[in-house]
């Protein structure tokens, strides 16, 4: 098993590594003491597979709990969806020292954790991801949050989870679109700050290490949340690729996977650079290569308009600017804040 510890505000631990569900019971027990029971929330797709591994550790020391099911997809995390959340909790009597558990990927994670944040002015609650981008990504930093008519992510909170158990299991159900899709954040987290990172994974293909390659995105994501908690800075680095990625996403009515749409605003963004001179050729052919090798796109034929209408409004649109996360050079990248009409010729650039 590897653990990465994340200081942040609420400081925690990220385990990674088989058979972490079967403790899901002593884990309870030793970081929520007080806790009187569980709400297990979880999706349509993860319950069937994992739901019955990770309560029955919770039957077996007797620590009750509640499930709460959600159907699959980007579509269930709306404010509604949160209510509902709330409403069960509310009916079976939690209270402030309950916990809640998330069993499932980002948007399973990203829902519990609002909904911890919010239920009772906030409870505990641990991430138990089960797919590759909420392992390495959503699961890990404390954003929370649901969706709203206007875009992605919209009502939100900081609040930390009290730990983040990944049990590598729970990969082995993953279908292989969906695994793949997360590894176009494993990229991107090579592009950022690991170029060592991105060589191994021109080596090994889909075929890595899975809990030592986890381990490792994870610390770098420790690394960026330990400085920037809330934000305000550096954070923004993780966002590469997604400024379009999220417009891709949206423009296609979530037809493209979140990890489809990163990759592909990654590759845009990275040829943009090249052709602006700032960084070398090389970095946006590597990383075509490499997002090709994943089976992930490198390109897009939306229309052109409308992926700009929709990144123009973009809720990190800040007072006329916008924040473009660029890569200087494979392993290292930075935040330029571009005029709206900059951003726009600058993806233009790289389409
Ligand atoms: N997924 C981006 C962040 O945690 O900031």
């Amino acid at each position: 098993m590897n653990t990465v510890h994340v200081p942040a505000s609420v400081p925690y631990d990220v385990r990674i590594g088989p058979g972490l569900l079967s403790g899901l019971a002593d884990a309870v027990k030793s970081l929520c003491p007080k806790a009187g029971k569980c709400l297990v929330v979880t999706d349509d797709a993860v319950g069937p597979l994992w739901l019955e591994k990770a309560t029955r550790p919770l039957s077996a020391a007797q620590i009750p709990f509640s499930v709460y099911t959600l159907p699959h997809g980007e579509a269930s995390k709306t404010a509604d969806d949160l209510i509902a959340i709330l409403n069960h909790a509310a009916a079976e009597h939690f209270t402030r020292a309950d916990v809640f558990l998330a069993l499932g990927g980002g948007m399973v994670g990203d829902i519990t954790g609002l909904a911890a944040a919010v239920y009772m002015r906030g409870v505990d609650y641990i991430q138990l991801p089960t797919t590759l981008l909420a392992a390495i990504d959503s699961s890990v930093g404390g954003k929370t949050a649901v969706d709203l008519p206007a875009g992605k992510n919209l009502m939100g909170a900081f609040w930390q989870p009290r730990a983040v158990l990944c049990d590598t299991d729970t990969l082995s159900t993953l279908p292989r679109a969906d695994f793949l899709s997360g590894c176009a954040e494993v990229i991107k987290t090579a592009v950022l700050f690991d170029e060592e990172l991105f060589a191994l994974l021109e080596r090994t293909g889909p075929d890595f290490d899975r809990e030592s390659l986890i381990a490792r995105c994870v610390a770098h994501k420790r690394d960026v949340v330990a400085q920037d908690e809330r934000d305000t800075g550096r954070r923004a680095l993780l966002n590469l690729g997604h400024t379009l990625g999220h417009a891709l996403e949206a423009e296609s009515g979530f037809a493209l996977t979140h990890g489809q749409s990163v990759a592909a605003g990654m590759a845009v963004v990275c040829r943009a650079a090249a052709a602006y001179g700032i960084c070398a050729a090389e970095v946006p052919a590597r990383v075509d290569a490499l997002l090709a090798r994943f089976g992930l796109p490198t390109g897009t034929d939306a229309p052109f308009d409308a992926l700009m209408a929709r990144m123009l409004s973009d809720k990190k649109r800040a007072g006329g600017a916008i924040g473009i996360v660029v890569p200087e050079q494979i392993g290292r990248c930075s935040v330029r804040p571009m005029a709206t009409d900059e951003a726009a010729a600058f993806m233009k650039a790289g389409l």
